[in-house]
């Protein structure tokens, strides 16, 4: 048993759906989770700036004493690829990719993300060293980050789901049967994707599968928290919107528990 907090970071509120597969899966762990609500989104950006945010992101986790650092987002996954950190880590990406290998019947796999996150090639290139039969598809999906963090999340939200409409036609084209949610931010709006992508759809949330890694990786060295559990929130802007939009995604009133931070500092 390690009391250590659990380290999550994102570059907004994306993450939150990562926290709460990991408040159910880990339901004994302190978790401290950093939102840059005021940079985000990374997705745009080129990979040293988001290397440069992500290393500022993990210096302010290590500075609350983590045992492990849940790299909740994607597009800071792929930047810190190689980069070996003072606690373990686990990233967003690798473990989606067994998962959509079993899923997949038709061997055809999509996945959406941020620009940075497709431009990478990384998925692309893990999926295919996983298994070189399968025929992949990656589509970078921008107006998602900002629509989500300003709360066009309902899965009836016309604007969303037009957006959705442009930017799925072609996954649905390609015939995936299995469709990979490359952005922590895509779960919370995962009913109106389902819905677009229509029936027979396998999606595979990123979060979720680094919250099993996570899982995983603490019981395998016995250092899962067995406490009451609980988690603390840090933002780098307002802290009254995020505690807005963290409800919605998490259920519960957070405002309490959010305080803001100067990331430039760390
Ligand atoms: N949520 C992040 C991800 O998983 C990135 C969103 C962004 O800031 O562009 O890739």
């Amino acid at each position: 048993m390690d009391s250590r907090p659990v380290g999550v970071f994102d570059s907004g509120l994306g993450g939150l759906t990562t926290v709460r597969e990991l408040r159910t899966l880990l339901p004994g762990e302190r978790i401290v989770y950093f939102g840059d609500t005021g940079r985000v989104p990374y997705g745009t950006r080129s990979r040293e700036t988001i290397r440069r945010y992500a290393m500022q992101d993990v210096s302010f986790l290590l500075s609350k004493g983590v045992k492990l650092i849940v790299i909740a987002c994607n597009t800071a996954s792929v930047a810190l690829d190689g980069e070996t950190l003072p606690v373990p880590s686990v990233g967003a990406l690798l473990p989606a990719v067994p998962a959509a290998c079993r899923a997949t019947v038709n061997k055809r796999v999509a996945v959406i993300g941020t620009p940075a996150t497709v431009r990478s090639g990384a998925y692309e290139k893990a999926l295919l060293q996983a298994d070189p039969s399968l025929s992949v598809l990656t589509v970078a999906c921008p107006l998602f980050v900002p629509l989500v963090e300003n709360g066009f999340t309902a899965p009836d939200d016309p604007v969303t789901r037009l957006v959705a409409e442009k930017y799925l036609t072609p996954v649905r084209e390609f015939g995936a049967d299995t469709l990979i949610l490359g952005c922590t931010h895509y779960p919370v709006i995962e009913a109106l994707i389902a819905s677009v992508m229509g029936e027979g759809v396998f999606l595979i949330n990123s979060g979720r599968e680094a919250a099993r890694a996570a899982r995983e990786l603490l019981l395998s060295r016995d250092a899962a928290g067995t406490g009451p559990g609980d988690c603390r929130y840090y933002v780098s802007d307002s802290t009254a919107d995020f505690a807005e939009n963290a409800r919605a995604i998490l259920g519960r009133d957070v405002s309490g528990q959010v305080e803001r931070v100067n990331i430039e500092s760390y």
